[in-house]
């Protein structure tokens, strides 16, 4: 009898906006004591997309380097999972199939569940390369975090993309079975059709999570799921590190296994400077995680998605040999080392001209420094470019 083949992430790249706000500006514009953003939050800094820039030309630019490393052959389906839509119709995923050169033969569909539709995507994307080992999947989570200008949550935006390629005989990350999944219907935080920015109410949102948590994970070991002392490092979705460390203990708590801090600490290294990317946020931590200073082959990795609304779902995944082949860590923090400093008045400046109305054209000059830029609009739709 033949082995099934394992099926898991063969490849994964972050991308992210080209210029940063540090918070310690941000805290001293606003009244607010720094420490409250770096210790309270656990956040440095946040990205700020220029106006060139969104989840189209984000998520392009994570998945370019993995076409270049891979190629196309047996991608056969692009998930693209945004809670940032451009279009009540069109899937962004569209532009960046053009963007990227993908071939016809690739269906193409935009996923949406606030921050857990990456991992909706990783899951649909295990089972298309289950019935069909020789296909790949790119997924591309891609998000702006958007809140209102003077409010408790404005320090938790960010923007990010994460491209991953799900494949047999993975070089990265093998994804078991077993998978913990909770739902339940919650306003702890949404964004109306006619608003850009989220609404949310801040403390349910926090207990939301960690109910969504402690739910998954009970269902994750009712499917057969390993104790959680079986588990090497930690990855929790990342709306502030300090969230990711209140789920922490929270799963010490309600298992009774002491899980120490040195299991979840290399998860924010890139989440701290990058603010909360929706649904790629769960996948920077675990870029994170692969480029830490430690040889993980083998080691068993938790990952919690959280999605407002609200669904949460626990699984882990097991390091492969030969993970760290291609040099990631060099690219990620030479990206974020890259991004443009600016001001509380620029980012405030920039937050204020995103472009919903599309009754008049627009150009938009390509400013920014990476190969993919957002054009404008002309005839009503949006016009993307490629250097
Ligand atoms: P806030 O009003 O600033 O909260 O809102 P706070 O006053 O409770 O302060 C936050 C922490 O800073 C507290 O620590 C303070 O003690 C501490 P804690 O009690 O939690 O341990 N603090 C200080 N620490 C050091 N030095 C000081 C100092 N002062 C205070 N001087 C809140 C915070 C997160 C609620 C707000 O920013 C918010 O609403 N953010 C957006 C919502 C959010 O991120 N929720 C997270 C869970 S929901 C989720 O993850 C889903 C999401 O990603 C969306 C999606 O699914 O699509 C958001």
């Amino acid at each position: 009898m033949n082995t099934p083949p394992v099926i898991g992430i063969h490849d994964l790249a972050v991308a992210t906006g080209s210029r940063v706000l540090d918070l310690a500006d941000l805290a001293r514009a606003t009244g607010v004591e720094p420490a409250k953003f770096h210790k309270g939050l656990g956040q440095d800094q946040m990205s700020v997309p220029g106006p060139d820039e969104d989840i189209v030309t984000m998520g392009a630019a994570a998945a370019a380097p993995i076409l270049d490393r891979h190629g196309v052959a047996g991608i056969r389906t692009l998930l693209f999972a945004t809670e940032t839509g451009v279009d009540q119709s069109k899937a962004a995923g569209i532009f960046t199939h053009r963007l990227l050169g993908l071939p016809p033969a690739c269906r193409v569909v935009e996923l949406k569940q606030a921050c857990y539709g990456g991992t909706a995507a990783l899951q649909m994307a295990i089972g298309i390369v289950t019935r069909d080992p020789r296909e790949r999947v790119l997924i591309i989570s891609s998000d702006i975090a958007r809140y209102g200008i003077d409010t408790a949550a404005e320090p938790t935006q960010g923007a990010g993309a994460v491209a991953m390629l799900v494949a047999a005989d993975p070089d990265l990350l093998e994804i078991p079975t077993p998978t913990g999944i909770w739902t339940a219907d919650i306003d702890d935080f949404w964004r109306p059709n006619d608003s850009d920015i989220a609404m949310v109410e801040g403390k349910l949102s926090i207990d939301a999570y960690l109910d969504a948590f402690t739910g998954a994970w009970d269902d994750y070991r009712a499917q057969g799921g390993v104790a959680a002392s079986e588990i090497d490092a930690f990855c929790h979705h990342q709306p502030f590190t300090r969230m990711a460390e209140k789920a922490h203990r929270k799963l010490a708590e309600h298992t009774g296994v002491e899980l120490g801090l040195d299991t979840f600490l290399p998860s924010t290294r890139y989440n701290r400077r990058i603010g909360n990317s929706y649904t790629a946020s769960l996948y920077v931590a675990l870029a994170a995680v692969l480029d830490s200073d430690d040889d993980l082959t083998g080691s068993r990795i938790g990952l919690f998605s959280y999605g407002s609304g609200a669904v949460g779902e626990f699984f882990t995944g097991v390091v492969r040999p030969g993970y760290r082949a291609a040099a990631r860590r060099e690219r990620t923090e030479a990206l974020l080392d890259a991004r443009i400093p600016i001001s509380v008045e620029e980012y405030r400046e920039l937050h204020r001209r995103v472009p919903r109305d599309t009754s008049t054209d627009l150009a938009v000059d390509p400013v920014s420094a990476g190969e993919f830029h957002f054009a404008g609009i002309s005839g009503r739709a949006r016009r993307y470019t490629r250097d």
